[in-house]
């Protein structure tokens, strides 16, 4: 239940606080958002020395950067995923802090890149605001984020249902579009708007493999907070309509005993002038 009232920021820090949640997204999400760290450090990282990954989540992109050389540091908002980040990379830093107001001084990085923190931000232009101010003169940033739900199956899928047997305007706190960054050109608007030049927006593709066409619809349930919260407070027929409009559409995918849901992800860069 969300307390009337509560902000977007607040609902998304109350849901990414929860272990369970922390170990749900590791178990079910991490698999598909790795699949894009490659790249994005490619956008943004070069051979730069001092790196920051804002949502780090337990640290998967900072301990990438880590790995290419760089003095990489992991910043999010959430207690567990900290946890999960220090024991899982003891060799890199991690700080507690939020993507609208980082925990560092102007100009400390060289690199500054998000794996799919945008969609989660309760006013991403102030993010890359703040992105913008920790970056020195010709810092590069990266971030990612799903591309449309046409092109997600895997979300699309779950969207799809709820759109066909669900409510989508139960009230949760009001925060910006999920897919608002799947397109280009609102990354490049945004991305301007906020200083940066010479944006460049990729499509990266990623694959989710799940075993069972049960499995998409699980997923989101333990590994995400808008959209679980979204499902959990449809009536319980909806839900089960939802549950099996999602396993028969994952079931399409099923091929020679594995299911195979594109899932690209939006890559978008800019530099600091
Ligand atoms: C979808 S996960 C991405 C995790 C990771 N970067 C990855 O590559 O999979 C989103 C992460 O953003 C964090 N987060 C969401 N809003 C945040 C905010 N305003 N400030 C800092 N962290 C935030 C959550 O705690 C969560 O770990």
């Amino acid at each position: 239940m969300v307390e009337p009232g509560t902000s977007f920021r607040d609902f998304e820090h109350q849901g990414w606080s929860a272990e369970d949640l922390a170990r749900g997204y590791h178990d079910h999400f991490s698999p598909i958002t790795t699949q894009a760290i490659g790249a994005l450090l490619d956008a943004a990282v070069g051979d730069c020395t001092r790196v920051v990954d804002v949502a780090t989540g337990a640290g998967y992109a900072a301990a990438a950067a880590a790995g290419r050389g760089a003095l990489a540091v992991g910043v999010d908002f959430s207690a567990p995923q900290l946890a999960a980040a220090r024991r899982q990379h003891p060799g890199v830093e991690f700080r507690q802090g939020d993507a609208g107001a980082l925990p560092f001084a102007d100009r400390s990085f060289d690199a500054l890149v998000s794996n799919f923190g945008m969609p989660h931000f309760p006013d991403p232009d102030a993010f890359l605001r703040e992105a913008f101010r920790v970056l020195r003169g010709g810092g590069r940033l990266a971030f990612s984020c799903w591309a449309a739900p046409q092109e997600s199956i895997g979300l699309g899928i779950v969207f799809s249902a709820l759109q066909a047997h669900g409510r989508m305007d139960v009230p949760l706190p009001p925060g910006p579009n999920f897919f608002l960054f799947s397109d280009p050109a609102q990354c490049e608007r945004s991305l301007e708007a906020a200083g940066f030049r010479s944006p460049v927006v990729t499509k990266v593709p990623q694959v989710w493999r799940v075993a069972s066409p049960e499995a998409p619809f699980e997923a989101v349930m333990r590994g995400t907070v808008r959209t679980a919260a979204l499902l959990r407070a449809q009536t319980p027929e909806a839900l089960a309509a939802i549950r099996t409009a999602v396993r028969e559409a994952a079931s399409d995918h099923l091929r020679e005993g594995a299911i195979e849901l594109a899932m690209p992800a939006v890559v978008a860069a800019a530099e600091k002038p």
